[in-house]
């Protein structure tokens, strides 16, 4: 840390880039409240930036990298003065999985706050504006969230985090260490901050969590609920026209919330599901705690409660240990669970979790990246087919941005699949479409109505 070294001008205007998961652009929006709310200005880019919040993603070792070589480049750059370069802050998993290593391997940071302790940013930036160490990793039992400015401008699209962190253990994952044990938000505050983003603007609302469906709360009368409970509570807020949930794990899928897709008006047919193998023995060593079969069960139920749904995954190749026969497995389920979208990794050993000690195990890289290409391969044809599938069907799109073209508007559908619309109904209303045209990871449509339902 560039500490005592020299006392730096307190920075007037901040940029937040964010990398990895939703919960970190929830995350990054929140800081850029708070630095605003402060009087900072936001600015363009990171290189008009007085201040550059880096809030890092830690899952996989290439996302961890590559904050190194952005700091590098950030640091490169001088200030508007022409003199120091910008206040450099590392945030997010990789600030709490490295902390003060991060301080070691480079001179140019000058913060490293972590994700519970990002409200604690502008005090960090007063310190190291005075040249102090600026370092907090703490993960408090208070929460972050009730000290943070209320929600400002929101595209038609939100993000609103429910649940943080992770008991679930999966051998493979740093989550359960860089984001900590499973909290679930209070309702009450829930309900509050969705009315907040609606009434910034928001038609659309995602709940986020690493493991969304393990939130658990009181209803009014302080009986506990599950986050069906929670989007039931939130059909109820007016204005809002569609809610969304993401990540999901497969144990924690209740008959509650599969029954909340089939009479949920504004709950969205889509749900990510993510089964990471379709090996049992691999499910095992994953610490998955759920089997092939039981996966396909529950997608068998959920279809069973809205049968048009979009399935989405998550999946791994080349853990330690995956055998030809193994990966055959997973291209199993796969064809039958036949998935709208996906994403597909491969097995990356993250410092510090179990899976990364089974080094004697380890699948070649050539071997896991045919297989990454085969997977991904079946993937986007499905990907394909479902778009294609689509076209004919007449349904309601949330414009969300300008296409390329003048004229044309980018919305999603209830499956969360891009449209290109012509049409000149704002940025953030609901029209109705017929869809005419599919591609691997966009659709055409022509409007039928301007003003369509969820
Ligand atoms: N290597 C590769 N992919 C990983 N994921 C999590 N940890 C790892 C890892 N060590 C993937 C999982 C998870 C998604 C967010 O990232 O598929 O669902
Ligand atoms: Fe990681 Fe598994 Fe928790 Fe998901 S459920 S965050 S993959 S430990």
């Amino acid at each position: 840390m560039s500490q005592g070294t020299t006392t730096k001008t307190a920075p007037q205007s901040y940029f937040v880039k964010s990398f990895g998961c939703q919960m970190n652009v929830y995350d990054g929006e929140r800081m850029a409240e708070l630095l605003g709310d402060k009087g900072m200005q936001a600015a363009a880019s990171a290189d008009e930036a007085d201040l550059v919040v880096l809030n890092t993603c830690h899952i996989r070792e290439k996302a961890a990298e590559k904050v190194y070589s952005d700091i590098g480049r950030i640091a490169k750059r001088a200030g508007k003065d022409g003199g120091a370069k910008p206040m450099i802050a590392v945030a997010g998993c990789v600030a709490q999985a490295e902390g003060a290593e991060i301080v070691r391997r480079t001179k140019d940071v000058d913060i490293v706050v972590g994700p519970q302790a990002y409200h604690n940013l502008p005090e960090l930036v007063a310190k190291a504006a005075r040249g102090e160490s600026a370092l907090d990793t703490d993960m408090p039992a208070a929460s972050k969230f009730s000290a943070l400015p209320g929600r400002k401008k929101q595209a038609p699209s939100a993000f609103l985090t429910v649940q943080e962190g992770c008991d679930k253990f999966c051998t493979y994952c740093v989550v359960p260490y860089t984001r900590g044990a499973e909290i679930s938000r209070p309702r009450g505050d829930l309900i509050d901050e969705a009315k907040a983003l609606v009434d910034a603007g928001a038609k659309e609302i995602t709940l986020l969590g690493q493991n969304v469906n393990a939130w658990t709360g009181e209803d009014e009368a302080g009986r506990e609920q599950g986050l069906d409970g929670l989007i039931r509570a939130l059909d109820r807020v007016e204005g809002l026209a569609r809610i969304r949930y993401t990540t999901s794990h497969p144990n924690d899928m209740t008959q509650g919330l599969i029954d909340a897709h089939g009479d949920v008006a504004k709950l969205m047919p889509y749900l990510h599901l993510p089964v990471q193998s379709g090996s049992d023995p691999i499910l095992k060593a994953m610490n998955r705690s759920h089997a092939a079969e039981s996966y396909l069960a529950i997608i068998e139920r959920v279809r069973a409660a809205r049968p048009d749904i979009a399935i989405s995954g998550d999946f791994i190749v080349g853990f330690p240990g995956e055998s030809d026969e193994d990966f055959e497995a997973t291209l199993d389920i796969v064809r039958a669970t036949s998935y709208a979208q996906a994403f597909s990794f491969k097995y990356s050993p993250r410092p510090g979790t179990p899976a990364a000690e089974m080094d004697d195990t380890f699948v070649p890289a050539e071997i896991a990246d045919d297989r990454l290409q085969r997977l991904q391969a079946l993937l986007n044809e499905q990907q394909q087919a479902f778009n294609q599938a689509s076209v004919g069907k007449t349904t309601t799109l949330l414009l969300e941005r300008n296409g390329k073209k003048p004229g044309q508007k980018i919305g999603k559908s209830p499956w969360l699949q891009s449209v290109h619309v012509e049409t000149d109904a704002p940025i953030g209303s609901l029209v109705e479409v017929e869809l005419v045209s599919a591609g691997p990871n966009s659709l055409g449509g022509v409007i039928i109505a301007e003003s369509g339902g969820s």
